[in-house]
């Protein structure tokens, strides 16, 4: 495949092949030299056109540690300030030689008009777009409890049982997990106020629950999502304070999940809202860990989609200093 767009489009020998890549990259990460020569004299251009910090930081970690060059461009103190559209941006970097672009952007849809639009012959990698996806959070969320759950590199996730909780009407986390988690062989459960669950959720491959605490008890990974507050345009139901005792995860129900279960937040955490500190700080909540695997899924992501003629087993040996 040239592109990422969405976590829809991974078939399960798709997804098993990316997570097993980034086990290959997370031993690189291990050594004393972190670095590979594999994408040497390719060009990464990180195209931000919402705010990020883990994803813009780990996929500039992760083309430093494959030797891309690597231009980061924020919206902010750009000419897109001045009205300048995404087609003249994209013709912009297409001139400056991008061999990939990952893009993050408020519109729905708008890395699929990148990938499709002919502007720029790179590969585009979705970094989120507006409500839609951010599949390489799904990939790297995945590699987490695969690592945790299972026996690791070549297993999927089936049997699992993943609930994924909050404000899924504005999550594009939830999405793209949702989709991955059942193609790698998850039952997943979406638990959410009825305000924050969007249209046509029949349709994803999930149960929905309006209850938390009946769920909790079942679950292999309860995963927190975001209140994002600044996608809401009206006051959202629940107040956050009745939010935060039906649909927040403190000691008191942490305690309730099996002892195996993992606590997952992609970040960033609202701390008293949809997570207790005393949760978010605890050894079962795997969010910083998320952001470690990130960078390995991001290189082995760059990596299949630039430089993976071969398989990466034979070439990041190859590639050892
Ligand atoms: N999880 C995530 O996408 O975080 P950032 O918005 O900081 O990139």
């Amino acid at each position: 495949k040239r592109h990422l767009i969405s976590a829809a489009d991974l078939t399960r020998d798709d997804a098993v092949l990316i997570l097993d890549t980034a086990e290959e990259m997370a031993r690189v990460a291990d050594r004393p030299i972190k670095k590979l020569p594999t994408l040497r004299g390719r060009t990464v251009v990180n195209l931000f056109f919402e705010d990020s910090t883990r994803t813009r930081i780990s996929f500039e970690a992760a083309a430093k540690r494959l030797s891309a060059d690597v231009i980061n461009f924020s919206a902010k103190g750009s000419s897109v300030s001045k009205g300048e559209s995404l087609k003249d941006t994209a013709l912009t970097l297409e001139a400056m030689g991008a061999d990939a672009v990952v893009i993050r952007h408020h519109d729905s849809g708008a890395p699929h008009r990148l990938a499709t639009s002919g502007w720029i012959g790179g590969s585009v990698v979705n970094a989120g777009d507006g409500t839609h996806e951010h599949p390489t959070q799904a990939l790297l969320d995945a590699f987490t409890m695969r690592r945790r759950l299972t026996g690791g590199e070549g297993h999927d996730l089936s049997g699992r049982h993943i609930t994924i909780v909050g404000d899924v009407l504005h999550s594009r986390v939830a999405r793209s997990n949702v989709h991955l988690l059942s193609t790698l062989g998850a039952r997943v459960t979406l638990v959410a106020p009825p305000t924050l669950v969007p249209v046509g959720i029949g349709s994803w491959p999930c149960e929905v629950s309006y209850a938390l605490d009946p769920v909790l008890t079942k679950s292999d990974a309860v995963m927190m999502l975001r209140v994002q507050r600044e996608r809401m345009k009206d006051a959202f139901f629940p107040t956050e304070r009745e939010y935060a005792r039906r649909y927040g995860l403190d000691g008191e129900r942490m305690a309730r999940m099996p002892e195996h279960a993992l606590v997952m937040h992609p970040g960033p955490m609202n701390r008293g809202m949809e997570i207790t500190a005393e949760v978010a700080d605890s050894p079962r909540c795997t969010a910083v860990e998320q952001v470690t695997n990130g960078v390995s899924i991001r290189m082995a992501v760059l990596y299949l989609l630039l430089g993976g003629s071969e398989p990466a087993v034979t070439t990041v040996p190859a590639a050892r200093t």
